[in-house]
């Protein structure tokens, strides 16, 4: 108890150059950080990445100590640490502008320097989701909060316009999903044979998985993601979908001839 209030004073004492002991508890961040970071401490424990026990506690992405805390947190590496096995949203990044540009010139970038005002020629993983120090990492999904960070690079009218074709290629996207989810509807209302019923319903599955490559294809900004594994990929489990349905309704039409199609 003494020892380490010492290393907290020492740690405080110190600052950013501080690796006392103390520091290595993650009861010790947020404890030390509540009071002097309210408003970061209560963006992080809300957000996705906070909870209890926190799905992403303080020293997940800063390192146990202060040395390069800052500079550990800002690099996508960190982020992959867990984000790695999720293929969908790591896949969009790397196929845009901004993921191969990271690829190509990252290795020498100053991750030192802060997440705003452009101070890098183009966006990691935090760039977005921790711009300016913003410790809830879903607050880019505020088209406000969006705009706000595309700014720091790029054009107002160019935003506008990536945006808005962003939000109208999402929008027909969901269109999509709404006329499959109605269509397998009405074939449960209609009675149709269960093994039809449960193919449409792989495809439906199938859709929801396109569309988040879809949605994640837009955020990111991967064409492949928007056209290939999105709309294109729609497109294709929807007409499954209604093939699958209406094999059953000729199934039911005709029980004795499941093999002609
Ligand atoms: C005893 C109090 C205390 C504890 C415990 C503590 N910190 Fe800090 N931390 C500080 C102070 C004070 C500063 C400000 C230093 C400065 O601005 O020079 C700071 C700064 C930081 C910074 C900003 C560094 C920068 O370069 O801008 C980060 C990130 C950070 N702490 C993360 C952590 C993490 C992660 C832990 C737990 C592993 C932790 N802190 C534990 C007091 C503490
Ligand atoms: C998901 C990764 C992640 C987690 C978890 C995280 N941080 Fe950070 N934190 C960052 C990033 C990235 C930056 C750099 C932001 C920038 O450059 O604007 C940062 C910056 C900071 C700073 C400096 C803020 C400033 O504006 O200079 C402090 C202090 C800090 N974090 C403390 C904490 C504490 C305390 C926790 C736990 C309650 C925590 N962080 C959890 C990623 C994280
Ligand atoms: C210790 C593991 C861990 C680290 C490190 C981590 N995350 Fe997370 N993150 C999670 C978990 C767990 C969730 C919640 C489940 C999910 O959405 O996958 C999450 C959620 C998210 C979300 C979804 C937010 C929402 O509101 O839906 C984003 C975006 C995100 N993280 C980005 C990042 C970024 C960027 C970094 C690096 C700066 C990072 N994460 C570092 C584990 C981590
Ligand atoms: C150009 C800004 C930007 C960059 C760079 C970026 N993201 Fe995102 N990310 C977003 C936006 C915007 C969303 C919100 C998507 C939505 O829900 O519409 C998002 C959503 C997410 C989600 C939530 C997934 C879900 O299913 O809702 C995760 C996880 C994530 N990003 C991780 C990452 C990782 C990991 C990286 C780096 C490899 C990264 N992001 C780079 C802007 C960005
Ligand atoms: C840190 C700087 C930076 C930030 C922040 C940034 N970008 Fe970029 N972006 C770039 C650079 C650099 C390129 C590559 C430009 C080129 O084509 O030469 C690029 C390219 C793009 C492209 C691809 C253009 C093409 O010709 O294929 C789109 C779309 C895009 N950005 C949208 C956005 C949006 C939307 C945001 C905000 C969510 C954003 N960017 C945030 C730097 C940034």
């Amino acid at each position: 108890m003494r020892r380490s209030s010492m290393a907290a004073l020492a740690a405080l004492l110190l600052g950013a150059a501080a690796s006392a002991p103390a520091v290595r508890a993650e009861g010790g961040c947020v404890g030390c950080h509540r009071t002097r970071d309210p408003a970061l401490v209560a963006a992080w424990s809300r957000s996705a990445h906070g909870g209890s026990p926190p799905r992403a506690p303080c020293a997940a992405c800063h390192g146990p100590d202060h040395a390069g805390a800052a500079a550990r947190a800002r690099r996508s590496a960190t982020c992959l640490e867990c984000h790695g096995g999720d293929g969908v949203a790591v896949r969009t990044h790397r196929l845009s502008k901004h993921g191969v540009i990271e690829r190509l010139e990252g290795l020498g970038w100053d991750w030192a320097r802060p997440l705003a005002r452009g101070a890098y020629r183009a966006p990691g993983c935090a760039y977005c989701h921790a711009h300016a120090g913003g410790h809830d990492p879903g607050a880019v999904r505020d088209p406000d909060r969006a705009r706000a960070v595309c700014l720091d690079c790029h054009g107002p009218r160019y935003v506008t316009r990536i945006l808005e074709a962003g939000a109208a290629q999402l929008a027909v996207g969901r269109l999509k999903l709404a006329e499959a989810e109605a269509a397998l509807a009405r074939a449960r209302g209609a009675g149709l044979p269960a093994a039809a019923l449960a193919a449409a319903a792989r495809h439906l599955e199938a859709m929801r998985a396109d569309l988040r490559a879809l949605r994640l294809g837009v955020a990111h900004h991967s064409p492949d993601d928007q056209w290939w594994h999105g709309q294109a990929a729609l497109d294709g489990a929807l007409l499954r979908l209604k093939g699958a349905i209406e094999r059953g309704r000729r199934q039911r039409a005709a029980p004795g001839a499941e093999g002609t199609r």
